[in-house]
């Protein structure tokens, strides 16, 4: 059987997908990932890290998580009957320690002691403290000021585990400030230091080691779900991207088998955009389709201009970022995934609807991805949606209930 997009060719020699991804840096940087890029290509396939991961993501991370059928939100939306990939069960609340605890092993084996990395809703910063922990190494985490204080435990949590936070103040405070603070921290490091990106993003071999490392959810669902329902897969799979781990990794267990279409929520913000008459470009962030080469690889972003990367506005700190990774960029533009905005209104609606219904709070950014299957499902009575519930809303539900409170009791 041909299939549109096989997974295992990607990405390709030069670490790209399609035209987009690569490594793009300074010499001595471009070396340093030339190194990584080596060893990850050595590791991935040895027998004692594969046992290794498969050991701690057993004991320490509490996998698999399951799949929850949403029984009174397929009631309510009336159409298809939607599923919910568990990833709020993690240890950590996130999806996001599917590729920490992978990334501190290869640290480990790499020889290197000190983790250095940036992180915006704070999911990412929490997973990598954690497994920074676990296996005894030194952690630094890089956030934004305005994502430190709508997120303010998940700072208390990486302190509580051992990390050192940097809180970010320069440009406007944001994920995207973060992501410049911690490049430059571990660029004056580089002996001793290893810088995990948080998601699908970055030069090669980053989009890559993060697809493989979060490809446990795909696997586990597709296997799950086929017991579920008797040997069917799921007719729609959907996922939310922020720079794609999530999606990737649910993706990667479907995306060889033409028959399940692929759905990517995408944030369009909104809410308070609106609100300080901002205008609201985030939604273009895929259809602007401008490839730009940008300081270390090549993308499609939000830019102005100069071609310099836009601000952008999500209630959801985790997809606050003009660029999505490489790999979702070629998928989407080769039609394999389809891209839908959903905007700050509809998450907030997914927030309180699955909360009420199912006992089961999302991250908001997670609610993105609930709240376009709420959107898809009327349409397809007889089929099947699969959710990634990419991470739990503990640490989003003093700012919903302070901003957006619409508790009925
Ligand atoms: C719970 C959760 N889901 C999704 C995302 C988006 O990231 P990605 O697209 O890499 O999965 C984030 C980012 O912080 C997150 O915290």
């Amino acid at each position: 059987m041909t299939v549109k997009y096989d997974i295992k060719n990607y990405p390709d020699e030069k670490g790209c997908f399609g035209q987009y991804g690569g490594c793009f840096l300074s010499s001595k940087m471009e070396r340093e990932f030339k190194k990584l890029d080596d060893f990850y290509q050595r590791i991935r396939n040895d027998a004692e890290f594969i046992n290794d991961l498969k050991y701690t993501r057993k004991h320490y991370q509490g996998r698999p998580t399951p799949i929850t059928f949403a029984r009174n939100l397929t009631k309510k939306c009336g159409g298809a009957s939607i599923y919910l990939k568990r990833e709020d069960l993690n240890h950590t609340g996130a999806h996001k320690l599917n590729h920490c605890v992978a990334y501190a092993l290869v640290a480990k084996k790499i020889g290197k002691n000190k983790i250095i990395a940036d992180t915006g809703a704070g999911q990412h910063g929490v997973a990598m403290a954690a497994a920074a922990a676990y296996f005894n190494m030194k952690c630094e985490i890089h956030m934004g000021e305005v994502d430190a204080k709508k997120e303010a435990p998940n700072v208390d949590r990486m302190r509580l585990m051992g990390t050192k936070v940097i809180i970010v103040k320069s440009g406007g405070g944001r994920f995207i400030d973060a992501t410049n603070s911690s490049f430059a921290a571990y660029e004056k490091d580089l002996e001793n230091s290893f810088y995990p990106i948080g998601s699908t993003i970055g030069p090669r071999p980053i989009p890559q080691m993060v697809r493989d490392f979060q490809s446990i959810i795909g696997q586990e669902a597709l296997e799950q779900f086929l017991e579920i329902t008797g040997g069917k897969t799921p007719n729609k799979v959907v996922a939310v991207v922020g720079g794609g781990s999530n999606a990737m990794g649910l993706f990667s267990g479907f995306v060889n088998n033409d028959d399940v279409e692929l759905y990517a929520a995408k944030a369009q913000g909104c809410l308070e955009s609106a609100k300080k008459n901002v205008e609201n470009k985030h939604k273009k962030t895929v259809a602007f389709n401008k490839k730009v080469v940008m300081s270390e690889f090549t993308n499609v972003a939000l830019v102005d201009e100069n071609e310099d990367p836009t601000p952008v506005y999500s209630v959801a700190s985790g997809l606050d970022y003009p660029y999505i990774g490489p790999e979702q960029v070629f998928l989407n533009e080769m039609g394999r995934v389809q891209f839908k905005g959903v905007s700050d209104e509809e998450a907030i609606s997914a927030f309180y609807e699955l909360s009420e219904l199912e006992g089961i709070i999302p991250a908001l950014e997670s609610a993105h991805a609930v709240a376009l299957a709420m959107k898809i499902a009327p349409n397809y009575p007889s089929q099947t949606i699969l959710v990634n519930l990419s991470g739990r809303g503990d640490k989003d539900m003093d700012y919903v209930l302070s901003n957006f409170n619409r508790l009925k009791n």
